[in-house]
């Protein structure tokens, strides 16, 4: 193995939980960077309720201002089959639902029960199913809920393979806030593993703990190839108390293309836009590879 995918949910997941609120024409430009700097798969915004979040307002028109691109997709995050419906009018690709693994998160996040929340992905997934849409899932705080703590592996399982059973073609596993570590990230993919097919199974670190990177190390040992992350480490969860930003992309790639694993990103470029979308977004960039280009100026890595 010596490809991996990264999943840029920047764009989503780095925006929605920022105090400032980007323009549409600002996120289409942060998008247009990240198509620049080599990503081919790229969250682009949720059609979630704007007073709950309100700075992912908007989403359709970064949509449709993006196009179709050969080679590159846009998933756009949907709770419910209304956002399904603002997915479908602007021929959204790709959607991605999402659930929780702790039940406390599911009514928090969207406000529902993790049984409701599959009786509301029913006809999402069979609309999707008739538009031609590709499924992605999430499954939120498998490694700890900022509400119960500890969760039990059996829910992450279970949550992780009805995804993949309704229709989902990949299974993103959210470490919503940060808490794993290496060992507990492993075994919870082998469990999961036990039900998923690796190739179908996705992790998606946030670094709070600034454990981010050695439990992406400890599940691609696991067969893991997929990884989410966010440019200049932007993010978090508005509906996470404490959860900060997912594991940089920069970070990330410097990383894997270190370890000989190609992923396509021009890590020059990224930086750039880590930079950039920082400074709209009124302060420095999290990561320390961008920090460093930040304040050195330089144009390269
Ligand atoms: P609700 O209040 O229970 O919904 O919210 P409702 O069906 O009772 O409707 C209430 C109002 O919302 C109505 O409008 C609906 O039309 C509207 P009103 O009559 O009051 O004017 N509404 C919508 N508007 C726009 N788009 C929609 C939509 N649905 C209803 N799709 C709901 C339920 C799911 C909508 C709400 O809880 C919500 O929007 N939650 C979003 C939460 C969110 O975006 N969280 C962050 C993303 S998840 C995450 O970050 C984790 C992840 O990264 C993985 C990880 O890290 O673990 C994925
Ligand atoms: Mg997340």
């Amino acid at each position: 193995m010596d490809n991996v995918r990264l999943v840029e949910v920047g764009p989503r997941d780095g925006l929605q939980n920022e105090a400032r609120p980007l323009s549409v024409e600002d996120r289409v430009r942060m998008i247009e960077g990240l198509i620049g700097a080599g990503l081919r798969t790229i969250e682009a915004g949720s059609f979630v309720s704007p007073k709950w979040v309100p700075q992912m307002a908007g989403s359709a028109e970064v949509l449709t201002a993006l196009g179709r691109r050969a080679g590159i997709s846009f998933p756009m995050l949907v709770p419910n089959l209304k956002g399904f419906e603002a997915a479908r009018e602007v021929e959204a690709e790709e959607i991605a639902i999402f659930a929780s693994a702790s039940e406390s998160f599911s009514r928090k996040n969207i406000n529902c029960s993790i049984e409701e929340s599959f009786e509301r992905f029913g006809p999402v997934l069979e609309g999707a199913r008739q538009a031609g849409m590709r499924v992605r899932g999430y499954v939120s705080c498998v490694l700890g809920c900022p509400y119960e703590g500890k969760v039990a592996l059996s829910s992450v399982v279970s949550v992780a393979r009805r995804l993949h059973d309704i229709g989902c073609y990949e299974i993103s596993l959210g470490d919503t806030i940060g808490v794993g570590t290496p060992r507990a990230a492993a075994a919870m993919v082998r469990a999961v593993a036990e039900e998923v097919p690796i190739a179908a199974i996705a992790l998606h670190e946030h670094n709070t703990y600034g454990q981010a990177l050695a439990n992406i190390l400890a599940c691609l040992e696991e067969g893991v190839t997929v990884f989410d992350s966010s440019v200049g480490g932007l993010g978090g969860c508005p509906y996470a108390k404490g959860a900060t930003g997912n594991v940089a992309t920069e970070e990330l790639v410097f990383m894997l293309e270190g370890m000989g694993l190609r992923t396509g990103v021009d890590l020059s470029k990224l930086c750039r836009v880590a930079i950039e979308t920082s400074a709209k977004l009124g302060h420095d960039p999290v990561s320390p590879i961008s920090k460093i280009l930040a304040a050195t100026g330089d144009d390269q890595v």
